[in-house]
């Protein structure tokens, strides 16, 4: 494989295991099935998987409570099938990325099943974030997940976790959690990933003293203000140290922050020369559908990346979001979003299903939905389940061939027009306009350099192509060129509202 800096402009496509493909007929994704399903990939045009958590682990937060980060599920296979799976993934020159989780183990990791049992001040209970504060808890930190962050033990101490109470947060000033990850990474590099996305990269450091913040709804306030509990400085020793441990391997490995931080200045330190390679840019993925709002956030992060000297990274959709077709409200306006993130400098992120145009699911039932998010907000908040629905690969199987008894772990809606057979072939189909876009992707090149626009229009050149949305609400001319490729139907040389095209000079 060309290892030269692969990832800085790599199509990194995001495996969420559990409902990608189901090998062994239990309604349940795993890694037979995508091993079997990495043709379709290689032929969709990714360079890179990113496979979300396939540990050990109780499931109370779909993998990311991990019980032994030294081996797969037995939802999900075995280490021997992730090792099949990855020869297989490298002999089509597809990469792979694992998730670290290091912020939070499972509450039935080994670690802290030994801290519960061992007395409060023992050196177990200090690998997490144990505090006696009397019956309140010790701070006001909230839950991202909803409620307060600290759940008591029977012996009267609080433990903290800021996602479920199932995900204990490590005490990363402890020299066993520093030494175990570094353990971890290696345990993997040296089966031989190529990189990994690191899990809350933002969150293992707290702020001494453990300060409340103040006032409610925290949540509101992640990557906008600081907070006491994510983006502390001491966060980048880390990264440092793994950054060295990455370079000792052969062969271009990399990682990638789930990094949220309150300006993209503060993002792009996790990305200096010395630490983390990539992190998402969660900025484009909240923008709004505004010409004006994306031309700021793509300039921002463009700027900020520059400034460490690292790629930008784009994505519309991923596991904890709601699916883009939905959120922008049309299959169309996604299709031109695709063709704008596609046609920018750096590298993307895809989810599973985007390359099929699959809607968030919104009509679940109360009983299929297994997010805590939906749990701890008492069903109020209905949380990420719809944007995990296994996908549709074959309209005319059961599951729509998601598993080979017909089981799906969530209940699909009618997706038959949608399944990846549907649109094989179709040259409108949402599938051949991602192939398409893909293949013609690599041969872009440098830096971006915008045309002066009508209002809500985006324009753009790059060595390869000139890219043209239109986000005014009213036909635009098209520049002059080739067109060689649209989201949708020109009319008479005009780009209609809500769509996007690629020409050549
Ligand atoms: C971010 C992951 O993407 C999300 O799915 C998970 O719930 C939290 N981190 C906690 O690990």
């Amino acid at each position: 494989m060309p290892s030269s800096n692969w990832w800085r402009t790599a199509a990194i496509y995001e495996i969420y295991v559990r409902s990608f493909a189901d090998g062994n007929g239990d309604g349940e994704g795993d890694l037979i099935g995508l091993r079997e399903r990495l043709p379709y990939l290689k032929d969709l045009g990714v360079d890179a998987i990113w496979l979300t958590p396939f540990y050990r682990s109780p499931m109370v937060d779909g993998g990311y409570d991990v019980a032994d980060y030294r081996d797969v599920d037995p939802m999900f296979g075995t280490l021997a099938d992730f090792d099949a799976m990855l020869a297989a993934a490298h002999a089509l020159d597809i990469r792979v990325i694992v998730d670290i989780v290091p912020n939070h183990t499972s509450a039935q990791h080994a670690w802290f099943t030994e801290a519960l049992a061992s007395p409060p001040g023992s050196l177990a209970r200090d690998r997490y974030i144990f505090r006696n504060s009397g019956d309140e808890p010790p701070n006001d930190w909230e839950s991202i997940f909803g409620g307060r962050a600290w759940t008591r033990t029977p012996d009267g101490e609080w433990y903290l976790h800021l996602f479920d109470p199932g995900q204990p947060d490590l005490n990363w000033d402890n020299a066993d959690v520093r030494a175990e990850f570094e353990s971890v990474l290696r345990f993997w590099l040296d089966r031989g990933v190529d990189g990994f996305r690191v899990d809350v990269a933002h969150g293992m450091v707290k702020e001494a003293g453990l300060p409340s913040v103040g006032h409610p709804q925290q949540i509101g306030l992640l990557g906008r203000e600081p907070l006491p509990y994510f983006d502390q400085d001491g966060v980048h020793e880390i990264y440092r140290a793994w950054r060295k441990i990455l370079d000792s391997y052969p062969g271009d490995r990399m990682a990638v922050a789930e990094a949220w931080a309150s300006t993209p200045l503060r993002l792009a330190r996790y990305v200096a020369p010395d630490e983390l390679h990539q992190a998402f840019n969660f900025d484009f993925l909240a923008a709004p559908w505004s010409a004006r709002e994306l031309r700021a956030t793509i300039d921002a992060c463009i700027e900020a990346a520059d400034s460490v000297g690292a790629p930008t990274t784009w994505v519309l959709s991923n596991h904890d979001k709601p699916r883009h077709v939905t959120r922008f409200g049309s299959p169309g306006t996604a299709r031109a979003a695709a063709l704008l993130m596609l046609a920018l400098p750096g590298a993307v992120y895809l989810y599973q299903g985007e390359e099929l145009g699959l809607p968030e699911v919104l009509d679940l039932p109360a009983e299929a939905r297994q997010d805590p998010v939906w749990h701890r907000s008492g069903g109020t908040d209905p949380g990420r389940d719809g944007c995990r629905v296994p996908l549709p690969w074959d309209a005319s199987l059961p599951a729509y061939g998601f598993s080979t008894t017909g089981r799906s772990w969530l209940p699909q809606p009618d997706w038959a027009g949608l399944a990846a057979s549907a649109q094989q072939g179709v040259p409108s189909s949402f599938l051949e306009l991602y192939r398409t876009a893909l293949r013609l992707r690599r041969t872009f090149t440098g830096p971006l350099t915008w045309h002066d626009s009508p209002a809500g229009v985006l324009d753009f050149t790059r060595d390869g192509v000139r890219c043209v949305v239109n986000l005014s609400g009213a036909a635009v001319p098209v520049p002059a060129g080739s067109v060689v490729l649209a989201s949708g139907d020109l009319l008479d040389g005009t780009l209609p509202p809500d769509a996007a095209v690629w020409l050549r000079a």
